[in-house]
């Protein structure tokens, strides 16, 4: 294991953005693991766990800490009548986990081609998209307990999964596990399941998973920023969840809001609260809200501060407030910000 001290949040996370980082290791083993958590508690330094950066801001200060990276990325089947049981190293990407699946007629993932991101970060915010989510094929998954150095293997009952949410996220377990290996449960030569509105109208009946695969891969490529081309991380924000007086009360001033049912209570489409107050498009210093998808933000010139993100993410969130009287959330995690 070697530890490096050049590194930045910037090379690091899909926003290119983030200040310096003290030490930083790439691991590939429990035995490497033990190492690296050993060497941030003798000199008793937080320890912050990175998959591709896909999914938060970190801020443009030193962060003081160790930032680990686990490699591993095995791949293996096991076959179980009519289902299969898939395990993937957490380093794997997630998009690479998904092509192989649907390459086997394993169904399960395939609306979920083209998430970025490894297959150990899916789980925390429980990934979803186009109708499926992380927690629908969830199995198990093996994590390394950093304060007690031990391996630890949690159920899908354990692991609390709610709309982009798990307890990963809750603040007494946040960076507490190291995701070694994620395994889902996957159906043998199922048909695709497509659900979601805006992708059944352009799949066929009888279309195959690798069919699936490639229309989800089309339209994200339509309607989403790709993070290789201009540093985003995906949905800045969550859809708000509102009650039915809320819908009522909204309904009756707009009556083009875009609402969805979600279990006993709603969903408003964010995009659409952004959208309709104006802020689609805008730029505020580096940063923007992306004129291809109001719930992204993007670092427009390729130059923001994480400052810059923040500043024009409090802007929306104060703007559709005062507007609809609805809190946005962030969905996109802060690191290293007070
Ligand atoms: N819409 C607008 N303006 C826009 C974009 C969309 O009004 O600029 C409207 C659309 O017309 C549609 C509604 O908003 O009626 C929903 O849009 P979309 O289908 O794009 O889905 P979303 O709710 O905005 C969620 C996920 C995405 C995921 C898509 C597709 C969250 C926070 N985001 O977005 O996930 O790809 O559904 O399933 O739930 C991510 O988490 O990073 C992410 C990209």
């Amino acid at each position: 294991m070697k530890i490096i001290e050049d590194k930045n949040f910037k090379d690091l996370t899909t926003f290119r953005i983030g200040g310096k980082i003290k030490y930083y290791a790439e691991v590939k083993s429990e035995s490497e693991i033990k190492e690296a958590v050993r060497f941030a508690k003798a000199k008793n330094l937080p320890i912050f766990i990175v998959g591709d950066g896909s999914d938060f801001l970190a801020s443009d200060r030193v962060y003081e800490g160790l930032v680990i990276k686990y490699t591993d990325n095995g791949l293996k089947f096991e076959i179980r009548d009519s289902e299969v049981l898939v395990t993937a190293g957490a380093g794997l990407k997630w998009d690479k986990l998904v092509e192989e699946t649907v390459k086997r007629n394993l169904q399960g993932l395939e609306c979920l081609s083209g998430v970025p991101g490894t297959v150990g970060a899916a789980p925390i915010q429980n990934v979803g998209a186009y109708g499926q989510e992380v927690s629908d094929t969830f199995y198990k998954l093996e994590a390394y307990d950093i304060e007690n150095e031990e391996r630890k293997v949690f159920t899908k009952g354990d692991c609390k999964f709610g709309y982009r949410d798990s307890i990963f996220k809750s603040k007494e377990n946040w960076q507490k596990y190291l995701i070694v290996s994620v395994t889902f449960k996957l159906d043998k030569d199922g048909k695709p399941n497509v659900s979601y509105e805006s992708l059944k109208s352009s799949v066929s009946d009888g279309a195959t998973l690798q069919e699936v695969r490639e229309i989800v891969l089309k339209t994200r490529r339509e309607k989403l920023e790709d993070p290789k081309k201009i540093g985003n991380a995906g949905s800045f924000f969550k859809n708000p969840v509102i009650n039915a007086d809320e819908k009522v009360r909204i309904e009756k001033e707009f009556a083009d809001a875009k609402i969805f049912p979600f279990g006993n209570m709603y969903k408003i489409s964010a995009a659409w609260l952004i959208e309709k107050a104006g802020w689609k498009g805008k730029a505020e210093d580096g940063a923007a809200v992306s004129p291809k998808h109001a719930l992204i933000l993007i670092n427009k010139s390729g130059q923001a501060s994480a400052e810059d993100v923040y500043k024009l993410s409090e802007m929306v969130m104060r703007d559709v407030f005062w507007k609809f009287g609805v809190n946005l959330e962030r969905e996109v995690q802060l690191i290293n910000f007070d």
